[in-house]
């Protein structure tokens, strides 16, 4: 079976349907119907201010799209899998509804400049709907903050238990991590959002186009400034595809925490039911699969990345078909992203923190060891000395199995005359916490000052 272009020039244009079903990216860029078109109308209705196409040609042209437009989005028009790619479906379509006024859109423009401009106003699109979805996800981390600001917990270090915090100051280093994804989104949209179109295939165009009114009717800041770098462009996706990659390591290490945090060996939070799954033959189980499967989907965002920048290391410029594989990548990335927060929006605003069980490993551990060294190290001694001290006392309480707290204060002045009783409420961890006051620390007033700075932020725009 073969199959006639409508690119047939100096070729046939007859291909071979394996080799046409080879080359097809409509399978995947059908989704840039909405942008392929709205970058028709506005390229038509610059042919017009130019000259290019009469009043009249324009208003064919214009209603012939947004037929074809409204026909998608109603289903009247089902979009042809076997068409090579979007912008071709619809130009044979306008051609085919409105005859030979529709073969004039395609004027000064390739679709070298216009698949490029389609993306960048795809991927404008998605970056906007992510952003949206982080400030969600740091909402729902920050409500359970707010009401976790009293929770004490071990602060870990080699997973081993360190010093006492509180919940909410563990969950507020999300928070900063997610405000910083958001910002890294927002560097690389404003840094894609100037109009490649007019590029033309890649030397530019002999018809006397003005590419800035286009980009500006499109929302863009400005144009590209190299028609050759235009077309072969697609720095975007491996900035974003980086950005989607390090948001996602993010919500892969909460995933592991909260994976960590619902077993039984910690049994710090409980996930809702509804984000926890059972198993077909032990009934005890809630796993956390949707932790889980964020964490395990992490993989293919990086592998996106990954496949676009290699894609992309030997190409000459300028366009080469090789970047038909940018679409698949960076789609994957956006759609895996957009599901895995879609999912933690809600799993982390319904997961139940269960103080008491954290208070209780903070209990074991001697995670006032340091706080004991700082008593000694404030009443004079060299802080190295008391570290030796604490250091000490700590071995002889795992001999005997005694907490910091148990210890008389005789045996605490056999070990140095230099302790006295305000040191139990000086190794206290709830003293521990509040007395860390410095800028950032787990103090209640740090912890508050930062709830204030994170709301702050997602109120701006
Ligand atoms: N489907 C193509 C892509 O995604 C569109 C550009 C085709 N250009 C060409 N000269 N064959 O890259």
């Amino acid at each position: 079976m073969a199959n006639k272009k409508m690119w047939a020039g100096v070729t046939s244009g007859v291909t071979d349907t394996v080799a046409d079903d080879f080359n097809s990216s409509i399978r995947f860029d059908s989704r840039m119907y909405k942008q392929d078109i709205r970058g028709s109308l506005e390229h038509a209705a610059m042919l017009m201010r130019v000259g290019i196409l009469t009043e009249g040609e324009l208003e064919e042209i214009t209603d012939g799209l947004l037929g074809i437009l409204e026909d998608i989005e109603t289903g009247a028009l089902a979009i042809d899998m076997t068409a090579e790619d979007i912008h071709m479906f619809v130009e044979a379509t306008l051609t085919e509804r409105i005859g030979e006024v529709g073969k004039k859109l395609h004027t000064a423009r390739s679709r070298n400049d216009q698949v490029a401009l389609d993306l960048r106003l795809y991927m404008r699109d998605e970056c906007g709907e992510i952003i949206s979805l982080i400030k969600e996800l740091i909402g729902s981390i920050l409500k359970i903050a707010k009401v976790s600001t009293d929770a004490i917990m071990p602060g870990y270090t080699h997973l081993q238990r360190a010093q006492p915090i509180t919940f909410a100051h563990h969950l507020l280093a999300y928070c900063m991590m997610l405000l910083r994804d958001i910002s890294r989104m927002k560097d690389a949209s404003a840094r894609m959002n100037v109009s490649p179109l007019g590029s033309c295939a890649l030397a530019g165009t002999t018809f006397p186009i003005d590419r800035g009114s286009v980009a500006e009717a499109l929302g863009f800041s400005g144009i590209t400034t190299n028609s050759i770098d235009g077309v072969s462009d697609r720095d975007y996706c491996i900035e974003i595809g980086a950005a989607l990659s390090t948001l996602m390591m993010h919500l892969s290490r909460l995933s592991e925490e909260i994976i960590l945090w619902s077993s039984w060996e910690f049994k710090f939070i409980e996930l809702d039911s509804a984000y926890t799954t059972g198993s077909s033959i032990m009934p005890q189980k809630r796993n956390p699969d949707m932790a889980e499967l964020v964490r395990g989907k992490t993989g293919r965002v990086y592998g996106n990345l990954f496949s676009t920048l290699t894609m992309l290391k030997g190409l000459p410029l300028a366009y080469n078909k090789d970047m038909q594989e940018d679409k698949e990548a960076i789609f994957d990335s956006v759609d895996t992203v957009k599901m895995c927060l879609s999912v933690f929006i809600p799993m982390i605003a319904t997961m139940k923190p269960i103080k008491e069980n954290m208070l209780n490993a903070a209990k074991r551990g001697f995670i006032n060891a340091t706080d004991l060294a700082d008593y000694l190290t404030k009443r004079g001694l060299p802080f190295r000395s008391a570290y030796k001290i604490s250091g000490t006392i700590v071995r002889e309480c795992i001999e005997r199995n005694n907490t910091l707290d148990e210890l008389t204060l005789d045996e605490y002045k056999s070990y140095s005359p230099i302790f006295d009783e305000d040191l139990y409420e000086e190794i206290s961890l709830t003293t521990c916490v509040k007395k860390r006051i410095s800028e950032g620390g787990t103090g209640y007033e740090s912890v508050d000052k930062q709830i204030a700075f994170v709301e702050g932020e997602l109120s701006k725009t």
